[in-house]
């Protein structure tokens, strides 16, 4: 199944049409899972973007160069009918990554960056690092190679609230990191906060921050509109509206250091809609949509190539993407959710009406 054919224009007055046509996007944070939801969710990912920053948080996670390599296999074997998109894979640091392991993958071009997950921070981390001090080794291979870590930036500690967790981390681990391996490339994952734009700012070009689409339009307070809100519970959890504002403001800034993450996290109905629910977000079937109306609001439509398809090309060293995709100010409505398993995923705004809606995509 196409995005296109997952999408229902609603039977409205036709609207004069205004189209966008930029290269095609990447997005440098997705997870796909494996088994029957990898081959549900791929085709919202495939059918939007050219490539994709594929997260190792399986059960269990993906730390080796062979893992790594025989988990592409299964997304290429799961992909649909005449996709083309790149998975792009990323190695799971632990307490005993193997730097020669680490650094084979990456010549080989098995792997692309390293994802550090303090242990115990998100689903699926309690394998990531529990001493980030003894990781240096690792990270300093990593800055020779110029290859890029991805990191998980919130404070495992308990004592920590958990709306402080990312500030938190930043300023007394993240902030260490960074002078500690002055040539390290690092993306900030997932930015929640204003302390997490202004580090990214501070550090550029050899820092980046990704941003998701629920963040630009979630605050704390919509977790709990009308009752409790599972479908918008992610980690980083979504913090105070100035915050919000502030994403909205990186993101639609121009300012290459930002760039598409859409931390697209499927997790069954059940998971979510329960006494202890899983976080995540399932955005990947309106990511550019949400996007898009972000820019459209912003009045920074011109800037959402950059954003979408240039600056984490940049960043990553890759070349940038040949195709185009449309996107179309026209009504649509995305589905409500996607059936996976006998149950099904939330699609995140799944069946509110859009003001744009994607169109041809020319590869
Ligand atoms: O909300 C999240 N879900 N945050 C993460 O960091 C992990 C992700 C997942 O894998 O479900
Ligand atoms: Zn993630």
């Amino acid at each position: 199944m196409t995005v296109t054919e997952l999408f229902t224009p609603p039977a409205a007055a036709e609207q004069p049409v205004e189209k966008l046509v930029i290269r095609r996007p990447d997005d440098m944070h997705v997870h796909l899972r494996d088994g029957a939801m990898l081959k549900a969710v791929l085709p919202a990912t495939a059918g939007q973007f050219a490539r994709g920053i594929i997260m190792p948080n399986l059960t269990p996670p993906v730390t080796t160069s062979d893992m790594a390599a025989d988990y592409r296999t299964r997304v290429l074997k799961a992909m649909p009918e005449g996709a083309e998109f790149t998975p792009l894979m990323t190695c799971y640091l632990t307490d005993r990554t193997d730097p020669d392991d680490l650094i084979r993958g990456f010549e080989e071009k098995i792997w692309y960056a390293a994802k550090l997950y303090p242990a115990g921070a998100t689903t699926n981390s309690a394998h990531g690092v529990t001493d980030i001090d003894a990781l240096s080794p690792i990270l300093e291979t990593m800055e020779r190679l110029g290859m890029p870590v991805l990191i998980h930036g919130e404070a495992t500690d308990p004592a920590v609230d958990i709306f402080d967790r990312e500030a938190y981390f930043l300023e007394n681990t993240m902030v260490k990191i960074l002078e500690r391996h002055q040539g390290l490339k690092v993306v900030v994952e997932h930015c929640t906060t204003e302390q997490g734009v202004a580090l990214v700012r501070s550090y550029a070009p050899r820092v980046a921050g990704t941003i998701t689409p629920h963040h630009l339009y979630l605050n704390r307070t919509s977790l709990f509109q009308g009752g409790l809100r599972p479908h918008f519970y992610c980690l980083p959890v979504a913090k105070r509206e100035h915050h919000r504002l502030a994403l909205r403001k990186a993101a639609t800034s121009g300012e290459t250091c930002f760039f598409i993450g859409t931390d697209t996290a499927p997790h069954l109905r059940t998971a979510k809609e329960s006494a202890c629910g899983s976080a995540g977000v399932f955005c990947a079937l309106t990511a550019l949509q949400s996007y898009v109306q972000v820019f459209d609001e912003e009045n920074a439509l011109p800037r959402f190539e950059a954003f979408a398809s240039e600056n984490a090309a940049r960043f990553y060293g890759l070349p940038l993407n040949d195709g185009t995709i449309e996107l179309i100010r026209k009504p649509s409505r995305p589905l409500v959710s996607l059936p996976v398993a006998d149950v099904d995923v939330a699609v995140f705004r799944g069946g509110e009406e859009f003001g744009w809606s994607i169109g041809e995509t020319r590869v």
